[in-house]
């Protein structure tokens, strides 16, 4: 990201960077939730959860860049190390734990920002509040965020929040969606309301979360967040028994998160727009999840080992 961001402030850095990282075609344009968005690759919440980068990495082709999840006030997140490299397996397991520098900073670097691209607000609570109060800190960043991002994302599937993934139970999420989209409501021009959710639901739990999302009317869900499950990586036991507590992304998780697509696609008769996301690596990885009924795509673990030409590379076999 030094970089990146050394190459975009030389003279012409940001045109060179444009002309080698960015696609555009007319065949790669969705519009989703009234919002127009020049192709369908999005960087996943979590890379630049401070929003410190937007015009940077706007400047790699993709289509959209989810920021957060930001909380309330900043807080350090898991002590380090705190995010693991599986080269072999082309995962990640990490546990950062929602480290970042609190959603009023991130307001403030929103509204400098110079490139238009579209931007999700990926929201959460401190770890310090307990989830009876939950809904406060998803309500003062909404609040917040309001009139600096496109969409919102309400993460209750992080599994690096002691406790968290309970507000996905019926009661706890249905009461923190009704109040946000009441919230939204009041307003003149409401946002799309999206929720994350988290790979490991059972079939019965993504009915309560379908029907949930239905009823509050949200814009869509974005599938998946990462898995605790570590079957799918083949490292040595003992190397990942070592490695702790967290979540992985990345190939591993690619199947799963495509099965829980299909299986909100086919419940709802594709009527609840999805943001795939979990262990997309090249076009063909995306072209599976739209085909599992996805609408739109996000990377992160693969951006981490493709490199910057990740969405370009996408993108180009979108367009074939
Ligand atoms: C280091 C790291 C940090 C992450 N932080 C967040 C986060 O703050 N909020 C969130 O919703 N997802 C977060 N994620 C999850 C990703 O957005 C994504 O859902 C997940 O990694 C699966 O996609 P992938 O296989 O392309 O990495 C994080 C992932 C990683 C690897």
């Amino acid at each position: 990201m030094r970089w990146l961001t050394k190459a975009y402030n030389l003279g012409f850095g940001k045109r060179y960077l444009e002309s080698n990282y960015c696609l555009n075609h007319p065949s790669l344009e969705r519009t989703l939730f009234g919002l127009h968005f020049k192709n369908p690759v999005g960087l996943a919440a979590g890379f630049d959860k401070d929003a410190m980068f937007i015009d940077e990495l706007a400047c790699l082709g993709f289509g959209f860049i989810e920021i957060g999840t930001l909380t309330p006030k900043a807080q350090d997140g898991n002590e380090k190390p705190r995010l693991f490299r599986f080269p072999d397996d082309a995962a990640i397991i990490n546990r950062m734990g929602f480290n970042n520098l609190g959603v009023d900073a991130a307001v403030i670097r929103l509204k400098n920002r110079k490139t238009n691209i579209i931007i999700g607000g990926n929201i959460g609570k401190n770890k310090i509040t307990p989830n009876e109060e939950a809904i406060k800190d998803y309500e003062y960043c909404f609040n917040k965020l309001f009139d600096v991002v496109d969409y919102f994302v309400v993460n209750v599937s992080s599994p690096n929040t002691p406790n968290l993934r309970e507000l996905q139970e019926k009661k706890p999420l249905s009461d923190l969606l009704i109040r946000l989209q009441n919230l939204n409501l009041s307003h003149p021009k409401p946002k799309p309301l999206l929720l994350k959710i988290a790979p490991d639901l059972s079939n019965s739990q993504l009915d309560d979360v379908i029907e949930i999302a239905i009823k509050t009317k949200l814009s869509g869900i974005v599938a998946t967040n990462t898995t605790i499950d570590r079957d799918g990586l083949t490292a040595d036991k003992e190397v990942v028994d070592n490695t702790g507590a967290g979540g992985v992304s990345g190939k591993p998780l690619k199947q799963r998160s495509t099965e829980i697509i299909r299986y909100i696609a086919k419940k709802t008769k594709g009527t609840l727009p999805i943001i795939a996301v979990g262990g997309i690596f090249t076009g063909d990885d995306a072209i599976e999840k739209l085909q599992a009924g996805a609408s739109l795509v996000q990377v992160y673990t693969g951006f981490i080992y493709e490199g910057p030409a990740i969405a370009k590379k996408i993108c180009k076999s979108l367009i074939k």
